[in-house]
């Protein structure tokens, strides 16, 4: 299964949510690597530190593979990405000023993922006493895509977690990305 974590924004949290996503599917008993297409290079050099996951290699033995992508819309590795993926995961934050970007990232992903494959938001640095938080279902209705009922709320731990790891995050960051996690394994083809 070939996931493409996405969204046109930089800062959305795709490095960190591709890195640990692949962890949490470690964790869970999946072989997973993770492909590095953005070529700033954060996930690879995030990897070097932690050895958390492997990275993709050529023939490589993995049934998932998570693919961290550049936040330009337009940018022709993230095109190549969504038509060779199984699933299409919009990393979006519940603000609105990022409102916009998710929208366009919707088409593009409709645009490049091939049709009857499934696309999911996942929202991150949720802050979950805020309006913002509560209305999730609404938010996800605007952008234009289902939204997987995990979340990823904001914590220093996921920032910690850059240099430290998946030792680095507490237990209810661990839970939010293993349910994640599962939600995306169920629907694999
Ligand atoms: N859930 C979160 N809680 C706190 N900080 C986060 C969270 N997700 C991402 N960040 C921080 O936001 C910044 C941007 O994240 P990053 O994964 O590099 O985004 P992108 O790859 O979309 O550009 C990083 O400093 C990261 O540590
Ligand atoms: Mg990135």
């Amino acid at each position: 299964m070939k996931i493409t974590v996405c969204n046109g924004k930089g800062g959305a949290g795709k490095t960190t949510l591709s890195v640990l996503l692949a962890s949490a599917f470690r964790q869970a008993g999946h072989r997973v690597a993770l492909l590095d297409r953005d070529p700033q290079g954060t996930a690879t050099r995030w990897i070097g530190e932690t050895h958390d996951v492997e990275l993709a290699v050529a023939g490589g033995d993995h049934r998932i593979l998570i693919i961290d992508t550049p936040p330009q819309l337009d940018s022709p590795l993230l095109h190549q990405s969504l038509a060779e993926s199984d699933c299409a995961l919009l990393v979006s934050s519940p603000s609105p000023a990022d409102l916009w970007t998710s929208q366009d990232s919707v088409a593009v992903i409709r645009r490049h993922l091939p049709a009857g494959r499934p696309a999911r938001i996942l929202f991150n640095q949720v802050q979950p006493r805020t309006v913002l938080g509560k209305d999730l279902a609404t938010l996800a209705q605007r952008i234009g895509l289902p939204a997987l009922s995990a979340h990823i709320g904001r914590r220093q731990a996921f920032q910690h977690a850059a240099l430290l790891g998946w030792s680095a995050l507490d237990a209810a960051s661990r839970e939010e990305l293993l349910q994640a996690a599962l939600e995306l394994s169920a629907l694999q083809p």
